[in-house]
């Protein structure tokens, strides 16, 4: 971004800046990070937004603690409060937001490098993000397996599990001819579990790319917290999100744009002169 536009107090030169960046074709590697803040509007509610949060609202489950649904050891003993919530959050239930929508389009132009997602709702893909652009950094509910032999279970038997709110145990069968019998998952990432190969794999992407746009998410949980600093100095890094995070902010070429995702997502738009093209897009979806 060109050295006399400050790019930390947000005001219209800011966004503007930005999207001259990108109009004049000098973002050509461009990496998304996304979380659960992006998907707030689709009716998914985030984790730790004070009040309407998830983790605030899962009294019901009678938990210990609130990450306690999603972490390993836990569902070990109780399997239940995950598979009671696994309903709420299924897929196919949620269309994808207009926020969805603009990282799409960023791939039709051509400069989508990779979108790393904390999220499991799949609305990127259901955006029309191609398989091969995507990171599900946390997993998704596309698999499931068994948390003791790692195999693979059928999905119309999951659907029949999560819709009656029972708990799928494994069909395969140990070495010793004995049935495994283990707990089945989908395959999001648990407190306690190793994130996918293909995140750490492609974990360098950011310190190649000539844009960073960080949205929807609080930047908590390492280590795809640690993701945005691995940005290289002179790579403008754009945070959409309600409150500053992750210590965006503190570089001279970020640019914190403040606010609703989808309202600041339109103001990028319109400073790319893409903001009709993106409307009809998101209508599309
Ligand atoms: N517009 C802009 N920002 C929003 C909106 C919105 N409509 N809704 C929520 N936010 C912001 C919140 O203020 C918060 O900063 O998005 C962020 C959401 O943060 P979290 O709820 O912590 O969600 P996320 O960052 O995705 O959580 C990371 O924690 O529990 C684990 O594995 C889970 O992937 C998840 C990880």
């Amino acid at each position: 971004i060109d050295e006399n536009t400050p790019t930390q107090t947000l005001d219209s030169r800011t966004v503007e800046a930005v999207g001259k960046y990108i109009k004049d074709g000098r973002a050509k590697r461009i990496v998304v990070m996304t979380g659960a803040g992006i998907s707030t509007s689709a009716g998914i509610p985030d984790f730790r937004s004070p009040g309407t949060g998830l983790y605030a609202n899962l009294q019901r489950l009678k938990l210990p603690y609130a990450e306690a649904v999603f972490t390993l050891d836990y569902f070990r003993n109780n399997p239940l409060p995950f598979y009671i919530l696994a309903q709420e959050l299924y897929p196919g239930q949620f269309r994808p937001t207009i926020t969805h929508a603009f990282i799409n389009l960023l791939n039709e132009k051509g400069i989508l490098l990779k979108l790393f997602t904390q999220n499991i709702d799949c609305l990127e893909r259901e955006a029309g993000v191609p398989d091969d652009k995507i990171i599900e950094a946390h997993g998704s509910f596309a698999n499931q397996s068994c948390i003791d032999c790692k195999g693979s279970f059928p999905k119309d038997l999951m659907l029949k599990a999560i819709n009656e709110k029972s708990v799928p145990h494994c069909l395969h069968k140990s070495p010793s001819g004995e049935p495994c019998d283990g707990l089945v998952k989908p395959n999001i990432v648990f407190f306690g579990e190793q994130l996918p190969g293909a995140f750490f794999d492609n974990r360098d992407l950011p310190s190649t790319a000539d844009l960073i746009i960080v949205m929807g998410t609080s930047l908590s949980v390492a280590p795809f917290s640690q993701l945005p600093s691995f940005a290289h100095d002179g790579t403008p890094r754009v945070l959409i999100n309600s409150e500053a995070v992750g210590g965006l902010g503190s570089r001279t070429d970020d640019v914190l744009m403040l606010g609703d995702c989808d309202g600041q997502v339109r103001k990028l738009a319109e400073a790319c002169g893409w903001l009709e093209e993106l409307e009809a897009m998101w209508a599309m979806t």
